[in-house]
């Protein structure tokens, strides 16, 4: 008894200290590990990225590059790297973890001060925001991890077999 409770305090204890870590290391290692329908997943499962050395990027990077510059560019500013009045998102990501990032997207976030108003907009209720998440994401942490380069990727994978229908259900 005494030794099953011991070890639960330890293992308690060991995924406190993971769980920080993972905090402070942004989404930790980006090494793709599987795919599923041209989305590559890290060993965590989260949305990772595959750039290849020519510069070949994965299909979800690829769409990720054009929403993000249809629903986040004009506040957060050409290649994620931030504005006058909207954060870098290449700095942001270095520590944020997935699911930090994603929550701000859905829910949004605000930053009242003496001296200003910040309001990140929650997209939760967007589709052209939901239904491109993982590409957003996928797209952000190449950039934030140095993996993407700034302007717009020259060659990328083909496209899903099913991309135009898991994008047409999600928008029905
Ligand atoms: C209307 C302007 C605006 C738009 C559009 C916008 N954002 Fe933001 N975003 C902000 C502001 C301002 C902040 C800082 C809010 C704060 O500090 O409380 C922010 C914060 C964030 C953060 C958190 C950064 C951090 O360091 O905590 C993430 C992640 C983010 N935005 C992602 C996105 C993505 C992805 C999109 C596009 C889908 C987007 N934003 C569109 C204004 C915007």
């Amino acid at each position: 008894m005494k030794i099953t409770a011991l070890l639960r305090c330890l293992l308690a204890g060991g995924f406190v200290v993971a769980a920080s870590a993972a905090r402070s290391d942004g989404a930790g290692d980006p090494a793709p590990v599987s795919s599923t329908d041209g989305q590559y997943f890290d060993k965590d499962g989260n949305p990772t990225y595959k750039i290849g050395k020519d510069g070949k990027v994965d299909w979800y990077t690829f769409i990720g590059y054009r929403m993000y510059g249809a629903n986040c560019l004009q506040c957060h500013g050409p290649d994620a790297l931030g504005s006058s009045y909207a954060p870098s998102l290449v700095d942001s990501l270095k520590s944020l973890s997935t699911q930090q990032v994603l929550g701000t997207i859905i829910g949004g976030k605000r930053d009242v001060t003496a001296a200003q108003d910040l309001v990140m907009p929650s997209f939760g209720e967007n589709k052209n925001v939901m239904c491109y998440l993982n590409p957003i994401y996928t797209y952000l942490r190449a950039r934030s991890d140095g993996a993407l380069g700034r302007e717009r990727p020259s060659d990328h994978e083909a496209k899903p077999v099913d991309w135009e229908k898991t994008v047409d259900d999600c928008f029905k």
